[in-house]
């Protein structure tokens, strides 16, 4: 089984208006505290995996790129120490494309990220500043520059089907960001989502979303631009071309397991024939002061509720889900009626031992899962 490492770090230069990621104004930190802490996490779990083989590290957040290239370079010894790192260990860093943060881009390099990940989110100035970005648009080309000469992998965020946004704007933007060569692409269409800046906006009538009609026609032009350009959706917002895939981000939706550390990180793992799903306390102050045992929260998770995970996660890749993983997991089998009638209405398509959505059942993802989940059929 395949093995992963993600490392939260909660804090951001600013706070942007549309993000509800568990992130924190960053203040003064106390990076060797920090590093102690971490550390100290990484041996608690190591007595918990036994020998594993390590297949990726993700330093995500927040901004990691904020983090000292020192701090980085020895989370990543410590892990290496503790665990067998795989031949191919993909170790991923989340980036912000700052001017400041791209002057560490060749520091990040020799510690051994060797794949990053740029939040630009956009190309366009007005809307880099309507998403409250401290970037400009020409930062956000120079960082993708740099980072395709110093990363053996680079893949980039953007947020689209944002208000004002036209369709050809977006065919554009999109087009002249995969004629960058850039491997992996995560597309997002904006989401509002509650307690943010933006949902505050919203609710006074400031501006609002696109359609659906309008967000279903962003999304199909999504799919056309990046299938022509041979990086299709391999899952339901990420793009690359096949082996390009983000591996550490496969743990997740092919439900392996994965330790994770940092406020708020999650993680899975299986103990014998037991899997675990272990969540960190959220705030920064309680983490660095709580021991191990304390601020990480261990629940062992019933057959139906990691069958409903693998479902969850599986559904949302191309390849789909392992039917007989499904009903290892599940202690029984797929409903057949609800197969049967998912098949009929054109949303689920059955491959072998795989079984997969349809493009139209992959807009509604959430509907299938839960019919598949409710035993009920839906008699619509
Ligand atoms: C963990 S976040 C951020 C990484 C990095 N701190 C950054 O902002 O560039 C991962 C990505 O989720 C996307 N995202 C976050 N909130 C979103 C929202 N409300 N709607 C759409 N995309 C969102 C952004 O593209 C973001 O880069
Ligand atoms: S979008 Fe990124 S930079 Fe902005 S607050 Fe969220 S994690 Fe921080």
């Amino acid at each position: 089984m395949a093995f992963g490492i993600y490392i939260h770090w909660p804090f951001c230069a600013r706070i942007c208006p549309y993000c509800d990621f568990n992130v924190y104004k960053n203040r003064a930190v106390d990076i060797s505290l920090w590093q102690e802490v971490l550390t100290q996490d990484l041996r608690w779990f190591a007595d918990q995996t036994g020998e594993r083989t390590l297949t990726s590290i993700y330093f995500g957040g927040g901004t990691p790129s904020l983090m000292p290239p020192e701090l980085v370079a020895a989370l990543i010894e410590v892990c290496k120490e503790l665990w067998h790192p795989s031949d191919n260990i993909e170790i991923t860093l989340e980036a912000n494309p700052t001017d400041a943060e791209q002057a560490r881009f060749r520091d990040f390099r020799s510690v051994g990220i060797n794949r990053l990940s740029l939040g630009l989110q956009s190309f366009d100035d007005a809307a880099l500043k309507f998403l409250g970005r401290n970037h400009s648009a020409s930062e956000a080309r120079a960082a993708l520059d740099l980072s395709l000469k110093t990363f053996d992998r680079t893949t980039l965020d953007l947020i689209y089907a944002r208000p004002e946004q036209s369709l050809a704007d977006w065919q554009q933007e999109l087009t002249s960001a995969i004629e960058t060569g850039v491997q992996h692409l995560s597309l997002y269409q904006l989401t509002v989502e509650p307690d943010t800046a933006f949902q505050k906006a919203v609710d006074r009538k400031d501006w609002s979303l696109p359609d659906d009609p309008l967000q279903a026609d962003f999304y199909d032009l999504t799919q056309e631009i990046c299938d022509a350009a041979g990086k299709p959706a391999y899952e339901v917002s990420n793009h690359a071309a096949p082996g390009d895939e983000s591996r550490h981000n496969m743990l997740y939706w092919t439900y392996q397991d994965y330790i994770g550390i940092g406020p708020g990180a999650h993680g899975r793992l299986t103990k014998s024939n037991r899997k675990d799903a272990v969540t960190a306390t959220n705030k920064p102050g309680d983490y660095l002061t709580m021991l191990p045992e304390e601020k990480f929260e261990t629940e062992a998770l019933q057959p139906e509720d990691q069958a409903a995970e693998y479902l969850l996660m599986g559904l949302r890749l191309q390849s789909g889900i392992e039917v007989e993983r499904y009903e290892q997991l599940a202690e029984k089998s797929l409903p057949a009626g609800q197969v049967t009638q998912l098949i009929n209405k054109g949303l689920l398509l059955h491959d072998g031992n795989r079984s997969k959505l349809t493009p139209s059942g992959r807009k509604v993802l959430n509907q299938v899962v839960l019919q598949l989940l409710s035993g009920s059929e839906d008699q619509s």
